[in-house]
C-alpha cells in the first residue's frame, strides 16, 4: 500500500497517473472476469465402467450394445454422402485451391453426380457392382480422392488406397493382393510408376489407368504398348454420363476399404473394413462430443494428413454426416499454414509430429530471457483456467501472447483431435492452453477402423488416452512373460466391437494373429486402468528380447523413459539374445542441443555437437538418471550411445508411415556403430 501512495504521489504528470490506472484497472477486471466454466458431463473420476468379462465401457453410454450408426438415414459411407446433401441443403462439399488463390468449392450434388459418372464408366468397363471389385487410388489428398472413393461406394465395390510411402514393391503387392484392374491416379509420374510394373511384368491384371492430370500422348501409347488403357478422369465421367447406371448402394455389412498398413517387418496387411465398421466409429466419436460439439455444414476441416490412413477417412466421414466441408491443403505441407489462414477451419485433425514442430516453433523464439518468462506464465495461467473447465480465447494473455498463433491456424478452431501417435505431456499442455480451443487424445489404429478410446469432454489432464467410445469396449488381457496381469489393471488391450475389422485380405494366417474366435483385436500394445477409468498406454507387448543373462528388455518402454531428457529427441535401444547389455542411437533436439552444448562450454555445428564426447557423455549422464528417476533396472539401462545427427523418419525407411520405429531396419542401419558400441563397452 506504502508502495502505492508513494508511487501516486511522486511527481509523475497527472495524465500519465491516469492512464496508468486506467490501465491496470482494466487489466485487473480482465483477469477477474472469467467466464463460467463448462462442466463435464460426466464424474471425472469414474469415466469407465466394468462390463461383463472384465472389459470396461464409456460410463455415459446407457446399455452395453454398441453403436453402429448415429443417424438412421446414415448407415453406409454412400448414405452418409446423401445426408450431407440433404441437411446442407446442396451446400459446398470439397474445397481446393491453387497458389495464393481463394478455394473453390464443389456442392454435394457435384461430388455424388461425379462419382456416379466414374462409377458407371467403371461398370461400363466391366466393373460390377460387388464388394468383390476393387479399385485402386493412388493420389495426393484431393477432391478426385473423395470421388473416386465415393464412385466405389456408390456401386457397392472395394476402394483400396495406395501410397507412396510404402515403397515400390508394397504396390506392386498390393495390386496383386487385392487383384486391383484399374488404378485412379493423381500424376503421370504415379502411371509410369505402375506401367514400369506392368512392364516388368509385376503387375498381370492391371488393365487401366485414370488420371486425374493432363498428361502427354507419349503416356497414352506407352500404356496402348504394355495393355494398359490410360484415360482422364475427365473423358472417364463424360463416358460415364454417356452410359449412366443407377447407384447400386451397399448394405452395412458390405466391405467398404481395404487399407493397407505396413508391419515393421514383412509385407503390408490389408485391413478389410466394412460400412458399418467406419460408420461406426465415426458415430462414436459424434457421440463422444454430442451436447459439446456438434458439426454443421458451417463447419469446415482441413484435409493435408494422408487420405490413406484412417485417422484421416474417420474425420470426414463425420465431417460429411453432418453436411459440413472438407478443404483441401495445396498438397505441400510447406504452404499448410497459408491454406489455413484461408481456409479458416473448424475442425482441425493433427499428429504429435506437427504438434511439436509448433510448440518447437514457439519456444524457439520466445529468445530472450523476458520472453520466455512471459510465455511461461501465461500458459500456466491459460492452463489453471483450462483446468477448471474455462477453454477461451479472449483472456489477457491470449491477446498479448497466443494470438498469433491461433491467427496461425485461421483463427476458427473448435476442435482438434490428436491421434496416430503418442503426445507429450508437456506439448499437450501447452497446446490447451495457447490454442484455447478443445484438444482431445485419441487413441487407436486401422484395424479398430481408426479410434477405440478418447479423452472425455472437460478432462484435460495428460498422460492418458482417455475412455473406450460407444462402438467398443476394452479389456486387458494378462502378458505373463511381461509381468503384466489383468488382476493388477495391466495388459495387452483388446477391442471389441462394431469398428473391428473383418481381417486382413486373404491372409486368414496374420488375421488369427490379431482377431480371435470371440471378435477381440489384440492391439499389442499394454495398457493400464487408471483408478479414475482412463487408459494409459505403457508398454508394446511385441519387441521383447532376452538379452544373454536372462532377462527380458521391453525396449520401447524404455525409449519411453529416456525420451524424457532435454537434449534426446528420438532414441533408439538395442540389444539381443547374445549381448548381455543394451547400447541406444541417439538424436538430439537440434533446438536444444547448442543450449545444452553451451552450458558445457562446447560450440560447433549440429554435427559437431553430436561428435562431441563431452556432449555424449553428458547426454548418457542425464538419460540414465532419467531411467533411476523412472524405476529402470540396471539392466534396462544404455552402456553407451552413439549419437546420430539426423531424425529417423519415414522418408529415411526408419519409420513406419504411422511413425514407429522399423526395429530391424535401425538395427541394420546402424549396424556398424552398433558393433563399435559393443567393442568399447567390452561386455
Ligand atoms: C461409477 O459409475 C458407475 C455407473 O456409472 C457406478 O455404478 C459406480 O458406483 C461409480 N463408482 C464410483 C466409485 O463412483
Ligand atoms: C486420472 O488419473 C490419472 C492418474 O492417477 C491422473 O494423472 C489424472 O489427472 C486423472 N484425471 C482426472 C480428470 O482427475
Amino acid at each position: 500500500m506504502l508502495f502505492i501512495l508513494n508511487f501516486l504521489f511522486s511527481p509523475l504528470p497527472t495524465p500519465v497517473v491516469i492512464s496508468l490506472l486506467t490501465v491496470g484497472i482494466t487489466i485487473f477486471l480482465w483477469l477477474i472476469n472469467k467466464p463460467r466454466p463448462v462442466l463435464p458431463l460426466l464424474d471425472l473420476q469414474n469415466q469407465s465402467v466394468g462390463v461383463q468379462g472384465g472389459a470396461r465401457r464409456d460410463a455415459m453410454q446407457h446399455s452395453d450394445d454398441f453403436i453402429n450408426y448415429y443417424y438412421s438415414d446414415a448407415r453406409t459411407m454412400y448414405e452418409i454422402f446423401q445426408r450431407g446433401l440433404r441437411v446442407s441443403d446442396n451446400g459446398p462439399c470439397l474445397g481446393s485451391r491453387k497458389p495464393n488463390q481463394p478455394y473453390k468449392w464443389l456442392s454435394y450434388k457435384q461430388v455424388i453426380d461425379r462419382a456416379e459418372y466414374l462409377g458407371s464408366f467403371l461398370l461400363y468397363k466391366g466393373y460390377e457392382p460387388s464388394p468383390d471389385h476393387f479399385v485402386g487410388i493412388f493420389a495426393q489428398n484431393r477432391p478426385e480422392w473423395i470421388i473416386t472413393e465415393l464412385a466405389c461406394y456408390t456401386y457397392s465395390m472395394v476402394a483400396v488406397p495406395l501410397y507412396d510411402t510404402l515403397g515400390p514393391e508394397a504396390i506392386v503387392y498390393i495390386v496383386n493382393k487385392a487383384e486391383i484392374g484399374t488404378v485412379v491416379c493423381d500424376t503421370p509420374k504415379k502411371a509410369n510408376v505402375l506401367l514400369d510394373n506392368v512392364e516388368k511384368g509385376l503387375t498381370l491384371r492391371l488393365k487401366m489407368i485414370i488420371l486425374m492430370d493432363s498428361f502427354e500422348d507419349s503416356l497414352k501409347e506407352r500404356g496402348e504398348k504394355l495393355g494398359t488403357e490410360i484415360i482422364s478422369l475427365y473423358d472417364a465421367e463424360i463416358l460415364g454420363k454417356e452410359n449412366f447406371i443407377k447407384p447400386v448402394p451397399p448394405k452395412p455389412e458390405d466391405l467398404s476399404i481395404v487399407c493397407f498398413t505396413s508391419g515393421t517387418t514383412g509385407d503390408p496387411k490389408g485391413a478389410m473394413l466394412t460400412h458399418q465398421n467406419v460408420v461406426a466409429n465415426s458415430a462414436a466419436f459424434l457421440k463422444r462430443f454430442e451436447n459439446v460439439f456438434q458439426p454443421t455444414p458451417e463447419d469446415v476441416t482441413i484435409s493435408y494428413l494422408p487420405l490413406a490412413h484412417m485417422f484421416e477417412r474417420v474425420v470426414q466421414t463425420v465431417v460429411y454426416t453432418c453436411g459440413a466441408r472438407v478443404g483441401f491443403f495445396q498438397g505441400d505441407i510447406r504452404l499448410l499454414n497459408d491454406d489455413m489462414k484461408t481456409l479458416q477451419p473448424t475442425v482441425f485433425p493433427v499428429v504429435p509430429r506437427l504438434l511439436n514442430r509448433v510448440y518447437d516453433k514457439v519456444h524457439s523464439e520466445a529468445k530472450t530471457p523476458l520472453k520466455k518468462f512471459l510465455l511461461n506464465l501465461a500458459t500456466s495461467r491459460k492452463f489453471s483456467e483450462v483446468k477448471q473447465g474455462i477453454v477461451r480465447q479472449d483472456s489477457i494473455w491470449d491477446t498479448l501472447i497466443f494470438k498469433k498463433i491461433q491467427a496461425g491456424l485461421g483463427g476458427k478452431v473448435r476442435l482438434m483431435v490428436t491421434g496416430a501417435a503418442p503426445i507429450s505431456s508437456p506439448v499437450l499442455v501447452f497446446l490447451r492452453a495457447a490454442l484455447g480451443c478443445p484438444v482431445y487424445e485419441a487413441y487407436g489404429q486401422t484395424e479398430c477402423s481408426a479410434g477405440c478410446t478418447i479423452s472425455s469432454p472437460g478432462d484435460w489432464t495428460t498422460g492418458h488416452v482417455g475412455v473406450p467410445i460407444a462402438c467398443n469396449e476394452v479389456k486387458l488381457e494378462d502378458v505373463v512373460d511381461m509381468n503384466y496381469f489383468s488382476v493388477n489393471g495391466e495388459g495387452e488391450v483388446c477391442i471389441r466391437g462394431t469398428n473391428v475389422f473383418k481381417g486382413y485380405l486373404k491372409d486368414p494366417e496374420k488375421t488369427a494373429e490379431i482377431l480371435d474366435k470371440d471378435g477381440w483385436l489384440h492391439t499389442g500394445d499394454i495398457g493400464r486402468w487408471l483408478p479414475n477409468g482412463t487408459l494409459k498406454i505403457i508398454d508394446r507387448k511385441k519387441n521383447i528380447f532376452k538379452l544373454a543373462q536372462g532377462e527380458y528388455i521391453a525396449p520401447e518402454k524404455i525409449e519411453n523413459v529416456y525420451i524424457g531428457s532435454g537434449p534426446v529427441s528420438q532414441v533408439f535401444v538395442h540389444g539381443d539374445s547374445l549381448r548381455s547389455s543394451l547400447v541406444g542411437v541417439i538424436v538430439p533436439d537440434p533446438d536444444v542441443l547448442p543450449k545444452f552444448a553451451a552450458k558445457l562450454g562446447v560450440q560447433g555445428s549440429h554435427k559437431e555437437l553430436c561428435l562431441n564426447e563431452l556432449v555424449k557423455k553428458t547426454i548418457l549422464e542425464d538419460m540414465l538418471k532419467i531411467g533411476r528417476e523412472n524405476g529402470l533396472k540396471s539392466f534396462e539401462q544404455v552402456k553407451d550411445i552413439y549419437i546420430h545427427p539426423e531424425a529417423f523418419s519415414i522418408e529415411n525407411g526408419l519409420l513406419t508411415p504411422t511413425l514407429k520405429a522399423k526395429r530391424a531396419d535401425l538395427a541394420k542401419h546402424f549396424r556398424s556403430q552398433i558393433d563399435k558400441l559393443y567393442e568399447t563397452i567390452k561386455e
